[in-house]
């Protein structure tokens, strides 16, 4: 039997007609509305100040849109209730520029940390940390504390937690910020393996070599506003690509 892929599937990731004003008034977003299909890698670029933080911190409901909408997997993100943030961040994994690796927990401690506190089975634990950290090439790292590691394998530990609870969706800001041009590199590899299996990337860069090279989809925002969304796009709107549009 053929099943035909399924094109008119649900985007994991829909902002509708998106705007948040922050408590000191400053209009971060306005406007803004996406839809990202499942399977999807995108980049998020733009300016300092230009929302791209913002749009990030919305999709992990750090934060509430002022007006509109946002649905992640179909749920609709801002009435979601408190107790369910818990059972909604399952489905999300978040890696940040600085790491954020709890400096007292081992390697293989920080992964499982997420599987504790959802109440796992000592044996699944071990299981899926032992895969997860198989996958970012940490496996034999797992004793060792974040200080003693390079900037780039801090950033596979992250990459690994991020991994470890199963998400559908990884939300990356920033995640080569910090890392040198080579190992910028090899994490971004990383990203696209984990893409390539099937989870949806959204990665918000300045990494304009990056973005360049790999010719992914590029949505660009610029004071609150989606300015370009392009499916095989590039960090600074393409000459010749404006020119057929004009
Ligand atoms: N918690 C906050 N309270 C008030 N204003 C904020 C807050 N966070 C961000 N802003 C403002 O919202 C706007 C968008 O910021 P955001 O952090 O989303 O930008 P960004 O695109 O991520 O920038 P960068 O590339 O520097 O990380 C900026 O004007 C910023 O000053
Ligand atoms: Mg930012």
């Amino acid at each position: 039997m053929v099943i035909a892929p399924d094109f008119d599937s649900r985007p994991i990731i829909s902002f509708q007609s998106v705007w948040k004003r922050y408590a000191n008034g400053t209009e971060a977003l306005k406007d803004v509305s996406l839809a990202v299909p499942e399977g999807d890698f995108i980049f998020l670029v733009g300016p300092s100040g230009a929302g791209k933080s913002t749009m990030v911190r919305l999709l992990i409901r750090e934060e509430k849109p002022t007006r509109g909408r946002i649905l992640v997997d179909g749920i609709n993100l801002g009435p979601l209730p408190r107790r369910k943030l818990p059972h909604f961040r399952r489905k999300v994994g978040l890696v940040f520029q600085d790491f954020k690796l709890l400096p007292r927990l081992t390697v293989y401690e920080n992964v499982a940390f997420a599987l504790r506190v959802l109440g796992e089975s000592r044996d699944a634990i071990e299981r899926l940390v032992g895969d997860a950290l198989e996958t970012v090439g940490l496996a034999n790292k797992g004793a060792k504390y974040p200080r003693e590691l390079s900037g780039g394998e801090q950033q596979r530990v992250a990459i690994a937690r991020a991994l470890v609870p199963g998400p559908r969706l990884i939300v990356a800001d920033e995640p080569t910020g910090n890392l040198d041009p080579a190992t910028a590199w090899e994490i971004m590899q990383l990203f696209l393996r984990i893409n390539a299996s099937g989870s949806t990337v959204v990665m918000a860069t300045h990494n304009r070599e990056i973005v360049d090279l790999l010719r992914r989809r590029v949505v660009a925002i610029e004071d609150g506003r989606i300015v370009r969304d392009d499916r095989s796009g590039t960090y600074h709107e393409d000459l010749a690509t404006s020119a057929l549009r004009a």
